[in-house]
């Protein structure tokens, strides 16, 4: 058998199911034929995972990786300083990111996880790539405005502006194909996309190939106070909490003072968040969830909220305690992600220099 992360990486991919031209790929064309596809995706390693990162995209990083879909992880720690200085976390919040990739099951034999400051011919493809990008374009992004808002920042850095060209290069170097993207991704993948096509219209056909977005299947989920869930606001659930933990937060979670559960994202978003955090941890509807809370009232939902989520998350947390307790887990499966990646990065940014006719020797 080859191995799936040892494909020739100097021929760009080319097949896939739907045509070259769309930004989006339908689910079932990929596991049609899924080693027609090479993911790349990534988290910015600013603390360890919750159960929004586990739901939006952990949960399908595995599933696509087990239907045999060939996946490549950044763990992009160059993204924490786009909109923050300190950096004195980073480091071990990089340990808890990979803690909870391998717990929730992504294979370090399979999948490439690795650092993105490890793998120099990413950054370098960035340069390139920013010559085949106007200042318009990148002021235009809807994801990276809302992002400067959010951090409260009035003067946006050139890190945080280039991001998504920085993003581009992630995708890119490595040759992914299938980017899984919640949608405020989408922008990011159309601007790869762009960026891709530009270098092939100036240097040459087949230089990159423009990834196509896969569109998550969960709903995005809200945190403990009913506003989108960060580790930042402190209303997040992480995967490494323990139960009492998780009861703690659950239990403290914002309802309103509506005694019947009924499913209403807008006009009761915050009990609706918690039907949705159970519905999804217990492979339920909302409204099933609702229907059988009922009358029992909030206390009632939070204790479902709690057993859904602590069961579901059980056989994790126990592997990541595992884990965790071998020092050296982490440095292996991140040197097995660095010694596939870059050779493949290496070759991308050989092939892009060739077709510049940047070869000096
Ligand atoms: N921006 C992504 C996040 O916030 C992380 C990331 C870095 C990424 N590079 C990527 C995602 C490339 C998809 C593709 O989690």
């Amino acid at each position: 058998m080859s191995h799936p992360a040892s494909a020739d990486p100097t021929s760009p991919r080319t097949r896939c199911a739907a045509p070259p031209s769309s930004l989006l790929v339908d689910r079932a064309d990929v596991l049609a034929d899924p080693t027609g596809y090479r993911i790349l995706t990534g988290d910015r390693p600013t603390g360890p995972l919750h159960l929004g990162h586990y739901l939006g995209t952990l949960r399908e990083r595995v599933q696509l990786q087990d239907a045999g879909v060939e996946t490549f992880v950044v763990v992009a720690d160059y993204q924490v300083i786009t909109d923050r200085t300190d950096t004195r976390d980073v480091v071990a919040n990089v340990r808890e990111v990979v803690l909870d990739q391998l717990a929730a099951g992504l294979d370090p034999l399979r999948s490439s996880i690795f650092v993105h400051s490890e793998i120099a011919e990413i950054h370098q493809l960035m340069l390139p790539l920013l010559s085949a990008t106007t200042l318009p374009e990148l002021q235009r992004n809807p994801t990276v405005k809302a992002e400067a808002q959010d951090a409260g920042i009035s003067a946006v850095s050139g890190l945080l502006l280039t991001y998504p060209v920085h993003q581009a290069a992630d995708i890119l170097a490595v040759g992914g194909t299938l980017v899984p993207a919640g949608d405020d991704q989408l922008p990011h993948v159309e601007q790869t996309r762009a960026v891709a096509r530009r270098i092939n219209e100036r240097y040459g056909a087949g230089t990159l190939v423009p990834p196509q977005a896969l569109l998550g299947t969960s709903p995005r989920l809200l945190g403990t106070d009913g506003r989108k869930m960060a580790k930042s606001r402190g209303n997040a659930i992480a995967l490494r909490d323990d139960e009492d933990r998780t009861a703690m937060l659950l239990r403290a979670a914002v309802t309103d003072s509506e005694r019947t559960i009924t499913y209403d994202p807008v006009h009761r978003p915050q009990v609706a968040g918690l039907l949705e955090l159970t519905a999804a941890m217990s492979g339920r509807t909302p409204q099933q969830v609702a229907e059988d809370v009922a009358g029992a009232g909030a206390a009632r939902l939070k204790q479902m909220a709690t057993e859904a989520v602590n069961e579901t998350l059980r056989p994790l947390r126990r592997r990541r305690a595992e884990l965790a307790s071998d020092p050296r887990v982490v440095r292996d499966a991140l040197d097995a992600g660095a010694s596939r990646v870059q050779p493949v990065a290496r070759a991308t940014l050989d092939r892009v220099h060739a077709a510049m006719g940047l070869v000096h020797r």
